[in-house]
């Protein structure tokens, strides 16, 4: 069986764009796939974050996790910061990473230019490196994500190939080097109020994004204020009319319709009963995710659950570190200990 890593950060609740782009490929793997599904916190203090609330989130994401319907005894659900081979490997990736390459990461650019680079931590320089570590560390062979996440993934099959040349033979290869998977539709959710920027769940406008776990009335007020134009016509046109493509996209990839079929279904029909419908095709989605989601977290299932994740990744972790320490000549070669 191959295996998938991929990863969230809990630096807000998730979006529709989040499950869209990222979890709905998850549910649609797991059960062809060995999985990886890690809640990543070290990522998320890269800018700076409320240490309570991180807490909350960082639990909140893996009750969505479970919510949405991942299954805990097949796929590995964890917290990174709990298995700490992330960290370490993390070291080695950085050591053997150039600053020009990472400076030519686009969200490093975007986010040093917004804040000044005299004001932005230093990890968030490094974080490609870690999110390198977090797919190696796994023999991974390949990670579902949305299209923001493209050049991270090209960084990391740069890397285990610069990696394996430098310290593995050619017939054994040190690290895996993975494929990327990016879905046709939905990789690119935009934000309901600007459909040229990203739909994120840190942005300060939350009229913006859907957030997964919205209340049912909020989901329907966000929709009617979607951003569209003038034009009236329910047609799927990214350039000239990128608010109506982009909630399209999203009533496509919630109800699992094709685009060409909403068209047809809405060709005489206004933007208002549009946007109404699809309000209420986001409700029945996430009201039953919503539902499992409380009691998820009321219950003590979560705890058990997220402490044998950590387990049973440690135990794969920590092999691919020592191969990497081993390799580049950290510690002594005969002590194998780790937890
Ligand atoms: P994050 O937390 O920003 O986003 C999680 C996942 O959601 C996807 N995504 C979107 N997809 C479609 N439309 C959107 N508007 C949208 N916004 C976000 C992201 O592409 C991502 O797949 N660095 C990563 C987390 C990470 C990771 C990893 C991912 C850390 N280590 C290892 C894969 C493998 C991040 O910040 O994702």
């Amino acid at each position: 069986m191959k295996t998938i890593f991929s990863g969230i950060q809990p630096s807000g609740t998730p979006t529709i764009g989040n499950y869209i782009g990222a979890m709905k490929q998850f549910l649609a793997l797991q059960d062809q796939y060995n999985c990886y599904f890690c809640i990543v916190d070290e990522h998320a203090i890269t800018v700076p974050q409320d240490r309570l609330k991180l807490r909350e989130q960082t639990l909140g994401l893996a009750a969505l996790y479970l919510a949405i319907g991942l299954d805990p005894h097949r796929a590995t659900i964890f917290i990174q910061s709990e298995v700490s081979a992330h960290a370490e490997a993390a070291w080695i990736v950085q050591c053997n990473t150039t600053i020009g390459e990472l400076e030519r990461m686009t969200q490093f650019k975007d986010k040093s230019q917004k804040n000044g680079q005299a004001s932005v931590s230093a990890a968030l320089l490094t974080y490609p490196p870690l999110m390198v570590a977090d797919i190696i560390l796994y023999n991974t062979d390949l990670v579902p994500v949305g299209e923001d996440q493209k050049q991270h993934l090209e960084l990391t099959r740069d890397f285990t190939e610069r990696f394996n040349k430098k310290y593995g033979t050619e017939n054994q290869p040190l690290l895996t080097k993975p494929e990327v998977k990016i879905s046709k539709q939905g990789a690119r959710i935009m934000s309901l109020q600007d459909p040229t920027k990203k739909m994120s769940k840190s942005d300060d406008n939350a009229k913006g994004y859907i957030s997964m776990l919205d209340e049912p009335a909020i989901i329907r007020k966000k929709m009617k204020a979607a951003v569209t134009d003038s034009s009236g016509k329910i047609e799927y046109d990214v350039v000239n009319k990128p608010g109506i493509s982009n909630l399209l996209t999203i009533f496509s990839a919630v109800t699992d319709q094709p685009i060409s079929e909403l068209e047809a279904k809405y060709s005489n029909s206004g933007y208002g009963e549009f946007k109404a419908d699809l309000g209420e095709a986001i409700v029945a989605l996430l009201e039953p995710i919503q539902a499992n989601y409380h009691q998820l977290l009321a219950s003590n299932e979560l705890d058990t659950l997220l402490d044998q994740g950590a387990e049973k990744a440690a135990l794969v972790a920590n092999k691919t570190l020592q191969k990497m320490k081993n390799a580049v000549g950290l510690g002594r070669k005969s002590r194998r200990k780790k937890v």
